[in-house]
């Protein structure tokens, strides 16, 4: 029996992937998470890591017992102690159980925290939809400015920028306070009421449940009837609509375009104040790139500190595959030195690869039995740019051949000058960006000639 991965998920992979699946190369992963960490760390963001799966009590409390997500997409299964657990569709929640667990708020007066991770809903199988998709999120948790909502807006917008994605738009409402939106689903259930027959059977369900999912309906004739349907602007409270005016105001000074959109509600019922989203043109129907808002009462709801929050979550999967799209060069990485020894070669080509490594500069190696020209041009096949050959003409001469595959030159590298050029470096340092072989290649061209 063979296996074939379940639908719905994918591998990410160094290579081998056909070029319109270029999105799952994990070089490109690599470079969007290292922008991530960098950034998080110049907007004073912490890193916190919580398990994928939960009480599934916690999910349905938070995200809303008539949510999508909880009504269809939750993988849940029961453990052998009959607990009900679920893998998480979401960040928020977790981070704000493992908050309130920890006490998180002891130690900070406005917790600052991001993650990278896996997410999974059972959703239908589509382009840029996915069963296990990863999100990396933000959640700022203990101030009830605007300028919270700013930062996190402009956390995410800077994010885009510094990975080179050039278009996104960022959409942008105000849900009000929960009363308001209690007055505002009283009036939109009066409105409704005599269209009810005609909305579709996904809106009818919606309708007792949660009506202000309805305006998020993609039905054409929900749309039509939703023309004339009172708007959630007009039962704003006064203090919803300042911290509103004053974000916008505050997005236009930081030079952050958006547009105004009263349709937006997201699909998660803890949601108050601003809600946002990031859409770029992705050619097909998934094109949120990400999206979060204000959650003041969500912490209290679950127990916790009363505490207002505001965060977002976004889709790697849709970010990556919109650079693919729009053709973006991303950082090549660089491939390391190969050490191709010819037969007693092999034990000074060892000693070298020790010492390569220990001094940060990527090497590998190619022991095979094949011959020497086969493994140059597997070599240069699998992109290798430098090669480092030795054999016992070489080691009779105390030197090694340099190779430099992509242009065609090689000199002969004294192994004494290589191993001294090498001791002047310090060792290995997990911490430091890596040296690479290229620089010091190219300082050891400068005083050799290539033969
Ligand atoms: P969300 O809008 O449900 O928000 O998800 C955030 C982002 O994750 C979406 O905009 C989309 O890019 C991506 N995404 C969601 N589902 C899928 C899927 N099935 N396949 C691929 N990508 C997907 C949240 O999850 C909130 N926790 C965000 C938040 C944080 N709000 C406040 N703090």
């Amino acid at each position: 029996m063979t296996f074939k991965i379940p639908k719905g998920v994918f591998d990410i992979l160094p290579y081998a992937l056909p070029t319109e699946e270029n999105w799952k190369d994990s070089h490109k992963w690599r470079y969007v998470e290292s922008v991530i960490y960098q950034l998080c760390t110049l907007f004073g963001f912490e890193e916190i890591r919580t398990p994928i799966f939960e009480s599934t009590e916690l999910f349905t409390r938070s995200a809303g017992h008539t949510s999508d997500i909880v009504t269809k997409e939750m993988y849940t299964f029961l453990d052998k102690k009959n607990r009900s657990l679920s893998l998480r569709p979401e960040g928020t929640a977790s981070v704000m159980r493992s908050l309130i667990e920890n006490h998180l708020e002891v130690h900070r007066n406005e917790i600052k925290l991001f993650y990278i991770g896996p997410m999974f809903r059972y959703e239908r199988q589509q382009a840029g939809r996915y069963r296990q998709h990863h999100q990396f999120g933000v959640e700022s948790i203990g101030a009830s400015s605007p300028i919270s909502d700013l930062e996190v807006i402009h956390l995410l917008a800077s994010f885009f920028q510094a990975i080179g994605l050039k278009k996104f738009s960022l959409l942008i409402n105000t849900l009000g306070d929960i009363s308001d939106r209690v007055r505002y689903k009283e009036a939109l259930q009066n409105y409704l009421k005599p269209h009810y027959q005609e909305l579709s059977e996904e809106s009818k369900i919606r309708f007792e449940k949660n009506p202000l999912r309805i305006l998020d309906s993609k039905d054409s004739k929900d749309q039509a009837i939703l023309q004339e349907a009172p708007l959630l602007d007009a039962f704003i409270g006064k203090e919803a609509r300042a911290h509103f005016e004053e974000l916008l105001c505050q997005l236009s000074l930081y030079g952050l375009s958006f547009t105004l959109a009263p349709q937006l509600v997201r699909g998660l019922d803890y949601y108050n104040r601003t809600v946002f989203e990031f859409t770029t043109e992705s050619g097909n129907a998934q094109n949120s790139l990400g999206g979060g808002g204000r959650y003041d009462g969500l912490l209290a709801s679950l127990q916790g500190p009363s505490l207002p929050a505001v965060g977002f979550g976004c889709g790697l999967e849709r970010i990556i595959r919109s650079l693919c799209l729009q053709e973006f060069s991303f950082p090549i990485t660089k491939k390391p030195v190969l050490i191709l020894p010819i037969e007693e070669g092999k034990n000074a080509a060892l000693s070298l690869l020790k010492k390569l490594r220990q001094k940060g500069i990527p090497a590998s190696y190619n022991f095979s039995e094949q011959k020497l020209k086969k493994r140059l041009q597997n070599a240069d096949k699998e992109g290798f740019d430098y090669i480092l050959l030795i054999g016992p003409d070489e080691i009779a001469k105390g030197i090694c051949q340099l190779k430099h595959l992509p242009s065609s030159t090689s000199l002969e590298l004294s192994l004494l000058e290589l191993e001294t050029k090498l001791s002047t470096l310090s060792d290995f340092d997990p911490c430091q960006p890596l040296l690479y072989f290229s620089e010091l290649a190219n300082q050891i061209r400068q005083t050799q000639k290539p033969t």
